[in-house]
């Protein structure tokens, strides 16, 4: 751990840094979505994976079950797997068992969470011929050094999966795509997971469930930074609000003040006045069209060889091959 003159710890000073330019922001103020994942964000997270009204996981899931094998053939042995925002890993063991079944294999979760990356180690490391390096980096700080540990005969396949891409904006997101290409070598593969357009109601309620599981995980983002940053949010003072924005095929999630109030956040260095009803945007979910994939995958790098849609909740798993 690096403690800094101040005594705070580079991690804590990031966040407090990125928290104070975020909810200083012109207009609309924001809190960056990465932070949502402590380790109650991340248990929070797990559980909202197990929600009946987010079919988002399980669809994933059901493609990784039935098509691991299909997907798999278009990978020339040895493969090396790299995820990035693995999470718990727990819809991971279906492409690591069927590869396990041909090779022996490495496999480097990479998540800012180390809840998530001890959940993962404990779904996963059951699985026989695999080894488990876990990397509790930021996406690109993971690939790159994955990427360096890789052997020269070694194909990689990157997994982004849950729609993880639809955090990012458009642009953000290609040039994301982009940026990870700049780590591959051509043949390499990524399977890059995307919640596809839906009922407005569906999408809705995937983020603003009856039992509230959502709301505590969005709220928590509060709680965090009153714990680690010394902020006084009034929790019961903020609610959860999700909206879907059409033009931009964006659910984006909320925390809306309830009455005109004054917060502090002493390691930010931050006091400002909410008015009753001003949102801070915490997360975006952007969602996909099937037929856009290919272009996305031709600007940045990669060719759409391949996906799979799932029917019960529209969604698409992509094998995109490095150009
Ligand atoms: C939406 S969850 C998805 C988890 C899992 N891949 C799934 O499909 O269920 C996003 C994951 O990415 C991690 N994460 C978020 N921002 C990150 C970043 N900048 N670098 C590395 N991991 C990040 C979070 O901790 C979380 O585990």
């Amino acid at each position: 751990m690096m403690l800094s003159q101040t005594g705070q710890t580079d991690a804590v000073r990031e966040f407090a840094v990125a928290v104070g330019a975020s909810l200083r922001k012109m207009g609309q103020r924001e809190l960056p979505s990465m932070y949502l994942y402590d380790d109650l964000g991340t248990a929070l997270f797990d559980a909202i994976t197990l929600l009946p009204e987010y079919g988002l996981t399980r669809a994933e899931e059901r493609l990784l079950r039935r098509h691991a094998g299909d997907m798999l053939e278009h990978l020339p042995p040895p493969v090396a797997v790299v995820e990035l925002g693995s999470g718990s890993g727990r819809k991971t063991r279906w492409i690591l068992e069927a590869l396990a079944n041909r090779e022996p294999v490495t496999y480097f979760p990479i998540d800012i969470s180390a809840a998530a990356l001890i959940k993962c180690h404990q779904e996963l490391g059951h699985i026989g011929a695999i080894s488990i390096v876990g990397l509790e980096k930021s996406y690109l700080e993971g690939l790159q050094e994955a990427a360096a540990r890789r052997r020269p005969d070694q194909t990689l396949l990157v997994l982004f999966l849950g729609s993880t891409i639809g955090n990012f904006d458009p642009p953000a997101a290609e040039k994301f795509l982009h940026d990870i290409r700049l780590h591959l070598k051509p043949g390499d593969a990524l399977f890059l997971g995307t919640d596809v357009e839906k009922s407005v109601h569906d999408m809705q309620l995937a983020y603003d469930d009856p039992t509230g599981v959502t709301a505590a995980f969005n709220l928590n983002l509060l709680a965090r930074i009153n714990r680690e940053l010394g902020g006084d949010f009034v929790l019961p003072h903020f609610e959860h609000h999700v909206q879907y924005q059409e033009m931009d095929c964006r659910i984006e999630m909320h925390l809306r003040s309830t009455r005109r109030q004054t917060v502090s956040i002493r390691a930010a260095d931050f006091t400002c006045t909410f008015r009753e009803g001003e949102t801070i945007w915490t997360e975006a979910c952007h969602k996909f069209r099937v037929e856009e994939i290919p272009g996305i995958a031709r600007r940045t790098g990669f060719l759409c060889e391949a996906q799979w849609i799932d029917t019960e909740w529209a969604f698409a798993e992509n094998l995109l091959i490095a150009d």
